[in-house]
C-alpha cells in the first residue's frame, strides 16, 4: 500500500484465520456497533459503492447459493473488496454451518487483493451488530422491550443475543423456537452457559412465542413467508426480520416497515418485496434504519415495527478492515510470501 510520498507498490498479502478473526473482535460488542452504525450512515450519505448482491444458484442444488457483495467503502479507512458468502442449508445436518465465506480486501491504490479473511464470523458479526442498533433504535420511542422471543436459533440468532446482550440489553424473559428440537436445545444450552439474565422458555409454536416477546427475532432459513395471523402482532411488537422471508405480505402491510437500504432490499423475493409486488407501490414503507437514525422518521408505538435488514457488503468491508488493523497492529498477520509473482511487464 501506498501513502502520498512513497513509490507504489505491490502490498504484501496476507491471509486471516476465523480463530484471529474471533480474537480480533472478542468483547468489542460496542466497538464494533458503533463502527457497523457509522458505516451504514456513510453509505446512506453516498460515501460508498455496494452494488446489488449477486446470487449464484444451481440447478442441481436448488436450496444452495453463493451469494457475492462487492462493495467500496469512502473516507478515512477506505477500503474495497468482496464478500463471497456459501449457503447450504443442508450442511447443517450434517453438522456444519449453513453459511460459510471469505472476505478479499483490495487495495486502494493498486487495485490489488491485500488479505482474504475468514468471514462466517464476520459476516454473522456485521449482521449481529446492525440488528442491535436497530432493536434500540426502533424501541426508543415505546417502553425498551425487556421479553425477547428468537425464532430460528442458528448461529445468526446466536450472535444477535450476544451483540444484544454486549450492548446493554437484559431481557426478563427469553423465548426460543425452532422447527428443530434439537437447534431450539443447542440454543438454550448457549443461553444459560452465557449467563444471560431471566426466563428462558422453549416454545413449540411460533405464535406463542410471538405474543410472548416485545421484541421477536427471525433468524430462520424460511423461503417464504409461514407467519400471516396479524393478531399475533397485535401488541405491537419490534421485529427484527432478519431472515427476510418470514413474513407475509399482509403483515407488513399493517406495520411500520423499516429497511437498510430499500433498493437493495425490495428483490429476491424478501417479504418487503412480496409487498411491493402485492400492492405495487413502496408506500408500505416508514422509511430507513437511516431515516431513525438522523430524526426525519419517527417510530410509531401503535402498530408493528418490523425491521427488514438485506445486509449490506460495506458493513463486511468495515468490519473486515478492522480486523485486519487489529491483526496487523499485532504483528501477527500471516504473509503469503510470493503470492504476486508475475510482477516485471517483459519477465
Ligand atoms: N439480513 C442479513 O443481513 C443476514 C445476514 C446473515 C444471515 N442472514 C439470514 O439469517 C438466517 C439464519 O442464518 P443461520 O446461519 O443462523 O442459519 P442456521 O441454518 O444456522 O439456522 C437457521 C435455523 O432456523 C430454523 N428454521 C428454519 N425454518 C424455520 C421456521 N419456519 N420456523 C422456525 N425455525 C426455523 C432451522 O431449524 C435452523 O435451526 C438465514 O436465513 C440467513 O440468510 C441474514
Amino acid at each position: 500500500m501506498s501513502t502520498a510520498d512513497s513509490p507504489v507498490t505491490v502490498p504484501p498479502f496476507a491471509v486471516i484465520s476465523g480463530a484471529q478473526v474471533q480474537q480480533a473482535l472478542q468483547g468489542r460488542h460496542r466497538q464494533i456497533t458503533e463502527l457497523v452504525e457509522a458505516t451504514y450512515r456513510r453509505h446512506s450519505a453516498g460515501d460508498s459503492v455496494n452494488p446489488p448482491s449477486y446470487f449464484l444458484r444451481f440447478g442441481d442444488r436448488p436450496s444452495a447459493r453463493i451469494i457475492a457483495l462487492p462493495a467500496s467503502i469512502g473516507g478515512p479507512s477506505r477500503v474495497d473488496g468482496l464478500k463471497w458468502i456459501s449457503s447450504f442449508p443442508q450442511n447443517v445436518a450434517a453438522g456444519l454451518p449453513r453459511a460459510s465465506a471469505v472476505l478479499i480486501l483490495n487495495d486502494h491504490d493498486t487495485g490489488y487483493p491485500f488479505a482474504c479473511l475468514e468471514s462466517s464470523i464476520i459476516s454473522a458479526t456485521r449482521t449481529a451488530a446492525l440488528a442491535a442498533s436497530a432493536a434500540d433504535w426502533l424501541s426508543r420511542g415505546r417502553p425498551r422491550p425487556v421479553r425477547v422471543g428468537f425464532v430460528g436459533t442458528g448461529l445468526i440468532a446466536r450472535y444477535i443475543h450476544t451483540f444484544l446482550a454486549g450492548t446493554g440489553w437484559s431481557f426478563g424473559e427469553i423465548g426460543v423456537h425452532d422447527l428443530s428440537a434439537g437447534s431450539a436445545a443447542g440454543f438454550r444450552g448457549y443461553l444459560e452457559q452465557s449467563g444471560a439474565a431471566g426466563s428462558i422458555r422453549v416454545f413449540d409454536r411460533a405464535e406463542q412465542l410471538i405474543r410472548s416477546s416485545d421484541l421477536v427475532v427471525f433468524a430462520t432459513i424460511a423461503g417464504e413467508p409461514h407467519v400471516s395471523d396479524l393478531s399475533w402482532f397485535s401488541h405491537n411488537p419490534v421485529v427484527l426480520h432478519v431472515s427476510l422471508r418470514d413474513l407475509a405480505p399482509e403483515i407488513l402491510l399493517a406495520s411500520a416497515n423499516f429497511v437498510d437500504d430499500v433498493e437493495h432490499c425490495l428483490k429476491a423475493d424478501t417479504s418487503p418485496h412480496l409487498a411491493e409486488q402485492l400492492t405495487g407501490s413502496r408506500d408500505f414503507l416508514a422509511g430507513t434504519l437511516e431515516d431513525v437514525m438522523a430524526g426525519r422518521v419517527s417510530v410509531p408505538a401503535d402498530r408493528p415495527v418490523v425491521f427488514s435488514p438485506f445486509g449490506l457488503g460495506v458493513l463486511d468491508l468495515a468490519v473486515g478492515k478492522y480486523v485486519y488493523d487489529e491483526v496487523a497492529r499485532a504483528g501477527e498477520l500471516h504473509v503469503i510470501e510470493d503470492f504476486f509473482h508475475e510482477l516485471r511487464r517483459y519477465g
